[in-house]
């Protein structure tokens, strides 16, 4: 096979869930900056998503906004069929969206769990059911699921995230079992970035300072995320099939 080193992802549409802030966003642009059209997905910040596909689109890439609470299946729906709209096909599905909530475990309530186990895990298994038909269809496709170092690691006050996080792991072995050869599916684990998720407005001090207390001693720019999945999504990684890659500091080593 002759060597082709191409980061390009010219001619392919990708969708990005909770894109407007933080690691989606910086997926999102990454994605743009290598020739790809993007669909932004949102949950109630038009005016981000509005301003990242304006970004994009001065790249002069294609972009769309879609609004949409993955963590419901009309939701998902909706956007599977806005999207199909806009702009056909989606090649690559990032299942990024996500929310994080740090309590004790004994007062963490059912509706916590279910909470953070909707939006974690259930959104993945509604999105990929979702888009996974139009890629059987078309023989090819791409979905990148966005964990955690903390699915394997664990941490204090945080089981519902990190139990969600490791069944995305699970979700995604398994689905990239059930659709290889044509569609590859693998998950990126990163450690601590920042974004509005790690700050002292979402976290105790203490918390904070576990996350920082990793090799590389200091926390991530989303951008170092965004490198994990543009390499994941470009044609580079076609042999990884089920595969969690760790932009992660040291935080796990495996
Ligand atoms: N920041 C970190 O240190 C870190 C580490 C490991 C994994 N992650 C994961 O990375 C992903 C992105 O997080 P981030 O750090 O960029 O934080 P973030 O809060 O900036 O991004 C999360 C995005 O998801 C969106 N969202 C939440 N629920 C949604 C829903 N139901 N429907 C649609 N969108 C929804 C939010 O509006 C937000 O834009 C998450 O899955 C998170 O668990 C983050």
């Amino acid at each position: 096979m002759a060597a082709a080193y191409e980061l390009s992802l010219s001619g392919r549409t990708a969708l990005v869930t909770g894109a407007s802030t933080g690691i989606g966003h910086a997926i999102a642009l990454a994605f743009a900056q290598a020739g790809a059209a993007v669909v932004v997905n949102h949950l109630g910040r038009t005016a981000e998503g509005a301003a990242l596909v304006h970004e994009i689109q001065s790249l002069g890439a294609q972009a769309w906004a879609i609004e949409a609470d993955v963590s419901l299946s009309a939701d998902v729906a909706r956007l599977a069929a806005q999207a199909a709209l806009v702009c056909g096909t989606v090649d690559v599905l990032v299942n990024n969206a996500g929310i994080i909530q740090e309590k004790p475990f004994l007062e963490t309530t059912e509706d916590d769990w279910d909470r953070m186990l909707v939006t974690d895990l259930k959104s993945v298994f509604l999105t990929s059911r979702a888009f996974l038909p139009g890629m059987v269809a078309r023989g090819r496709g791409i979905i990148i699921n966005i964990a955690s170092d903390l699915a394997v690691l664990g941490r204090e006050h945080y089981a519902p995230y990190c139990a969600a996080k490791a069944g995305v792991l699970g979700l995604t072995r398994s689905l990239a079992r059930e659709f290889a050869p044509a569609i590859r599916v693998n998950a990126i684990a990163p450690g601590p970035v920042n974004t509005a998720m790690v700050s002292l407005d979402a976290m105790s001090p203490e918390c904070m300072a576990k996350e920082l207390d990793i090799p590389q001693r200091r926390i991530a720019e989303p951008q170092e995320i965004a490198a994990t999945a543009l390499f994941l999504a470009s044609d580079l990684s076609r042999f990884y099939c089920g595969q969690v890659l760790g932009p992660n500091g040291g935080s796990v080593m495996t």
